[in-house]
């Protein structure tokens, strides 16, 4: 369907009938009020609200941004698109935590640089993924890619490929002035097995998208946070890696083409991840945040 969308402008009117067809936009008549509210919160204003039923306008299927507020906000669970039906959502009722513990949550999320040795069961892992991917992105473009590594054995090949190719990468003297504490790390990684850029984690996630999106930085970044805040619920302790970063994006891109990041994706923001090796008792004391109340 994404495919499709980005890449409608090629396409003559005749595509619209096939994207009606896959936008399958229906409307259970025994359910819908007729109250509107699909049209209204529509972001594109497609729902056609005259039509004895809502409908999606003509010729305006290709404007429709994928992001299902017709069927969220509908409160009769009357309408499905993309073949998505409303008993299969999470019921806004349901349970989300008090705002006390989510601040709670915030201020006790730690920036770990001890992990334990023991990995984080794959199928949590996965799940936090997929949990990560309700972040919201611009245009609801929903672009971000996961490329996850799972476990010790294919982090310590990570880890190696990484410190060899900084170390290639610094005999040849091609790493920039303002990255040379890449090329440090290196040294000391192979002098005494110091691991400053993994901090010896199980765990990293690598967040990518296409460079030509709308915001694909701000995209990876949300997602991340997404993760960060749902893995620290977990009892997972993360690090947003800015030295894993730079390294891929700045130093060495090449070696991009082996960490399975798809085609034409660029690399964005890398976090660390596993169980904690280290427990804090208490919130740091942030000095608050630099706040203008606008005055006109
Ligand atoms: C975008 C970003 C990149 C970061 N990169 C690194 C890094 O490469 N290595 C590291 O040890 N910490 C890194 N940090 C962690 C910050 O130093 C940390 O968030 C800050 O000191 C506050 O500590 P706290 O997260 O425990 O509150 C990064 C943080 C952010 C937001």
């Amino acid at each position: 369907m994404a495919i499709i969308n980005t890449a409608l402008g090629r396409y003559e009117n005749n595509i619209l009938s096939v994207l009606n067809r896959m936008m399958n936009f229906t409307v259970d008549q025994d359910k819908c009020t007729k109250c509107g509210l699909c049209a209204m919160d529509c972001p594109v204003l497609i729902i056609d609200r005259k039509t004895e039923y809502p409908t999606i306008k003509e010729g305006k299927e290709k404007n429709c941004l994928e992001c299902q507020h017709c069927l969220a906000i509908c409160p009769q669970g009357a309408i499905s698109i993309f073949g998505k039906e409303p008993k299969n959502s999470v019921l806004a009722s349901a349970p989300i935590p008090k705002a006390m513990e989510l601040e709670n949550l915030m201020q006790n999320r730690r920036s770990i640089r001890k992990f334990k040795s023991e990995e984080v069961d794959k199928e949590l892992i996965h799940h936090m993924l997929t949990m990560a991917s309700y972040a919201p992105t611009a245009k609801n473009e929903n672009n971000v890619h996961f490329t996850v590594v799972e476990g010790r054995e294919q982090m310590d090949s990570l880890r190696q490929l990484v410190y060899q190719s900084l170390k290639d990468k610094a005999e040849k003297e091609e790493i920039p002035t303002r990255f040379q504490y890449l090329a440090n790390f290196s040294k000391v990684w192979f002098a005494k097995n110091i691991d400053v850029i993994f901090r010896d984690a199980p765990h990293v996630v690598i967040a990518s998208a296409p460079e030509n999106g709308t915001s694909p930085l701000e995209d990876c970044t949300i997602a991340l946070s997404y993760f960060e805040l749902l893995a620290n619920s977990n009892g997972i302790g993360t690090l947003w890696d800015g030295f894993a970063t730079n390294a891929l994006v700045d130093v060495v891109p090449e070696i991009k083409g082996k960490l399975q990041i798809p085609e034409g994706n660029k690399v964005f923001m890398v976090m660390l991840f596993g169980k904690s090796g280290r427990k804090y008792s208490r919130s740091i004391q942030n000095p608050g945040g630099n706040i203008t109340a606008l005055a006109l």
